[in-house]
């Protein structure tokens, strides 16, 4: 039995592009569209990231290989716990993004976070990033294990309303979506950034994720094959949403809710157009 994410609009920020919030500190940002906002993955351990260059965009492209920067689970939650996010939580509806290294990582991190979970509409888990050497995209490698981890955190967490985002290397989609389906999670977020090459204007060669405005039929695609397999999982849908029409394509298809992600750098106000826009469709 699947359950639905009840959203004000069905428009989320994507993890990565909106940070940890930064986009609160806008006076003008369009929070009455945002139905919610995930946070950046946070893992069991801290990250660095990656040396730069860590982006570049062209030609409707952009390739990012930020490697997963944050502070940790630890101190995610004391910066939690010391009030930090309570403006979020104020201004829309928080998705906790988790992700790790290997299996005992994905369920140390989940661990850690269960007492705090209730402040969170859902709990997205990153099991698609292909800028890590460890975990990642390269979770879903071993099925096996792979599964008996999804089982193992719908177990440790089973009233969280669970998301996996899947990237679309590896396999069909739509099967990695049936084992989320299988497992008694709640939905998935379809597709991540893609693995990709791109060299930069100082001719330096960047291995990362692609993602923009050329990744909307990969995404609506994807979506339409999970909606056919499964008719009542939940989806979002992310990966190219840059216009009013490619949100409203996306719902076609069978997405539940749309992602915003590398659009929001070209101008926040995306989020009013496309908002306003995805409104006015479901009305029809
Ligand atoms: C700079 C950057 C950082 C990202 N960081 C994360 C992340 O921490 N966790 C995650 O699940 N996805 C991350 N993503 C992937 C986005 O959430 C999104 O799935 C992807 O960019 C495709 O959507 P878009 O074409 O709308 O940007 C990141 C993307 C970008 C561009």
């Amino acid at each position: 039995m699947f359950s639905r994410l009840e959203l004000k609009v069905p428009l989320i920020i994507a993890s990565g592009p909106g940070g940890f919030g930064e986009y609160a500190k806008l006076d003008d940002f369009p929070w009455e569209y945002v139905g919610a906002y995930t946070l950046k993955t946070v893992t069991y351990n801290q990250k660095c990231g990656n040396l730069p260059p860590r982006m570049y965009a062209r030609d409707g492209y952009m390739i990012n290989r930020i490697g997963l920067e944050n502070p940790g689970i630890e101190e995610f939650l004391s910066t939690l716990k010391n009030g930090e996010y309570d403006h979020l939580f104020e201004k829309t509806k928080l998705i906790l993004s988790l992700g790790g290294d290997d299996y005992q990582e994905y369920i140390e991190v989940t661990k850690k976070a269960k007492p705090y979970l209730g402040r969170f509409a859902a709990v997205e888990y990153n099991f698609s990033c292909p800028n890590v050497s460890k975990g990642g995209l390269s979770i879903v490698t071993d099925m096996i294990e792979w599964q008996s981890l999804l089982l193992e955190i719908r177990k440790e967490l089973p009233d969280t309303f669970l998301i996996a985002k899947l990237g679309i290397e590896g396999g069909f989609i739509e099967n990695f979506a049936e084992k989320v389906a299988q497992a008694g999670w709640d939905g998935v977020t379809v597709i991540n950034t893609i693995r990709g090459l791109m060299f930069n204007d100082d001719r330096e060669m960047l291995l990362g994720g692609l993602s923009g405005p050329n990744l909307l039929p990969i995404t609506a695609r994807a979506v339409y094959e999970v909606r056919k397999k499964l008719p009542d999982i939940y989806i979002v849908a992310s990966g190219g949403v840059y216009r009013e029409e490619d949100a409203e394509q996306l719902l076609k298809v069978g997405a539940d809710a749309v992602s915003i992600g590398s659009a929001i750098f070209q101008d926040e106000q995306v989020i009013f157009r496309i908002g306003k826009h995805v409104l006015e469709y479901l009305k029809k």
